[in-house]
Parts: structure tokens; sequence; C-alpha cells
């Protein structure tokens, strides 16, 4: 994407150039390898583009953009011992390839240096405002992945406790960076809060276009296991608009099917597939995410500031909730 570029590059170069070579390198081979499998680079790019909403010199921000992107990695290192991800990136995961014990402690370390990073900030007067609004999303994506993990084991999930859940697992991280952003800016108060409502309602429709990737998506460009949700008996929000429409017989099969982990994982992912489409579930899946993109315009839209500077922020969102991968 054209208008990512810039901050793409940027970002990229900082990184490589603070690559993580000290030693014990059993420790930071795996934060190197997690870093560098790719990725979208989302987050960094988001608090790029809500820092240069306001101002030019975007190289300032980039020690914060390399702190969202290392907590993005720890939390996904974390996540994947979690839901028992063996493919992350179109590789092994970090504990596939190396182990427990390394996912954790690799993962403590990223958390740790996320937080260096922003010390290096060149300006400091705004770092308490900005560590204060790290902490927040740091502690409510952990809140997120507790009700994440407590909803594999319940069958009465509502859609208003998904989307709170997601809202913390996910989307407080993409309004985060992008507040942060802001707040390097020195942006005012009332722009801040809209970054943020841009950013956190772009973040709920990432995530859905996420749960519907991970049952729909092509497994060569998604870099995650595909059905890994259902074999998990994620409550994403395919699974649970599909409860909602479903006939009592359908609702019934949906149930057992999303109450077990039988030995052939394949057949049961297929049957709920194919039990999604009969209900129409992608249609209304795309609904959804419209739906907060249309809210996320529309901060987007109240920020005072002239409508060129918006255009990148725009096309990144459309990227988004457009992504295959
Ligand atoms: C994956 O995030 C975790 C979710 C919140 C869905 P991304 O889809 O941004 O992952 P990468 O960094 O691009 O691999
Ligand atoms: C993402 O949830 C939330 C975090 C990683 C904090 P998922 O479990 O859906 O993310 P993926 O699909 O593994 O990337
Ligand atoms: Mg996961
Ligand atoms: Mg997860
Ligand atoms: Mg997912």
């Amino acid at each position: 994407m054209q208008t990512t570029l810039p901050f793409r590059q940027a970002f990229e170069d900082y990184m490589n150039e603070h690559a993580f070579t000290a030693a014990p390198r059993e420790l930071y081979q795996p934060i190197n390898y997690i870093m560098n499998l790719g990725g979208k680079r989302m987050r960094p790019i988001m608090l790029l583009m809500g820092y240069s909403l306001f101002k030019d010199d975007f190289k300032q921000a980039l020690p914060a953009a390399y702190a969202v992107e290392i907590f993005h990695n720890f939390s996904l290192v974390h996540d994947d011992m979690m839901d028992e991800a063996p493919v992350r990136r179109g590789q092994p995961t970090v504990h596939e390839k190396w182990n427990m014990s390394t996912g954790i402690l690799s993962g403590d370390a990223m958390l740790v240096q996320a937080y260096e990073y922003l010390l290096e900030l060149e300006d400091k007067s705004n770092l308490a405002a900005i560590i204060k609004t790290f902490n927040r999303f740091a502690i409510e994506v952990c809140e997120g992945q507790q009700y994440d993990m407590n909803f594999e084991q319940r069958n009465d999930v509502t859609i208003e406790e998904y989307l709170k859940m997601i809202e913390l697992k996910t989307s407080v991280l993409l309004a985060g960076a992008m507040k942060i952003g802001a707040l390097i800016a020195k942006a005012d108060t009332q722009s801040v809060k809209h970054i943020y409502e841009f950013g956190r309602n772009v973040g709920l429709a990432f995530q859905i276009q996420d749960d519907y990737l991970d049952t729909f998506g092509d497994p060569a460009k998604f870099g995650k296991k595909v059905g890994g949700d259902i074999a998990q008996n994620k409550k994403t929000y395919l699974i649970l608009k599909a409860l909602e429409v479903a006939n009592p017989e359908q609702r019934q099969q949906l149930e057992d099917l999303m109450n077990c982990k039988p030995k052939d994982e394949q057949a049961k992912i297929q049957t709920v597939m194919q039990l999604l489409e009969n209900l129409n579930i992608p249609e209304l899946t795309a609904q959804k995410k419209l739906a907060y993109q249309k809210t996320a315009y529309q901060h987007l839209e109240a920020i005072e500031v002239e409508n060129a500077r918006k255009q990148p922020i725009r096309a990144i969102a459309e990227y988004l909730l457009e992504r295959d991968m």
C-alpha cells in the first residue's frame, strides 16, 4: 500500500538498527525470530500516522512505534501458547520451534524491552501520559485474553460480551497506538479522544475480520492455521451470530460441535464451516464490520485538521478491513 510506504520503511530501518543481539542468544534469538517473521506492522504504522495527522517529523515517534510492535509480538508469542497455535506468519510459532519455557521467558523480556523503548523518546514532556496509555492497553489485553479463554468453556456467551472481549484483547492496542502518536505530537484533548475512538472502532472491525479469516481465509495467504478457532471452540463473531440466526435444530448441532474436541478435527471444522455458510454468516459478518468502519470514519471526520492529512489513515483503515492476511 503506497501511503504506508514511508512509515513502513522508516520503521523497518529503525527496527534493524535496534535488533536483539545481546547474550544469552537462547533468550534473544526467539525475539529476533518472531519480530522478523514479517507481519503487517499495523500498530507502529498507525502510531506514526497518529503523529503525522498533527505534525510532520514523524521519525520522532519511532521509539514508541517500536515499543508497540514489540508489545504486539510479545502478546502473539503468549497468545500462540494459550491457543495451541502451530503456525504464525507462515512459520512455526516460538513455542513449537523452541518450547514453552522459551515462549514464556522471551515474551517476558519483550514486555520489558517495550518499556525501554518508550523511554528512548527524545521529548519526555508527555511521557507520563504516554506510559499511562501504554499501561492501560497492556492490562486490558490481559483482561481480554482471559475472557477469550473463559468463553471457550461457555455456551451462553452473548454478542455483547464478545464485543467487550475483542475490544479488550485487540482494539485497545490499535486505539492506544494511535493515541500515543497523537500524544507525542501534542495534539489537543478533543483530537486525541477522536483518534482513540477511530482506532477502537477500526480495531473492532479488524478483529471481526480476523475471526472471518480464521475460518474462511486462504491458508496460503493467512499465515495461521485456518480453522484454528473452531478447533479451540472459540466463541467468535461467526459462531455467536450463527447461534443467533439458527433454527433450534441447527443451534443444537452447532452447540454440540462447539462443545467437544474430537479426534477428527478436520471433520468438525468442515461441518461447522458448512453450517456457517448455510446461515449466510460471511455476509452478516461483513455488515457488522462495515458498521464499525462507518463509526470510525465519523471520528476521523471530527478531527480538525486539513483533509489531506487524513487520507493515509483512511487508506489504512480500508486496507485493514479488506485484508486477506
Ligand atoms: C494478529 O494481529 C493478532 C490479532 C489481534 C488478530 P495482526 O493481524 O496485526 O498480525 P501481524 O502482526 O500482521 O502478523
Ligand atoms: C488476538 O486474538 C489477541 C492477541 C494476540 C492479544 P487471536 O488469538 O484471534 O489472534 P491470532 O488469530 O492468533 O493472531
Ligand atoms: Mg490466537
Ligand atoms: Mg487468542
Ligand atoms: Mg484470530
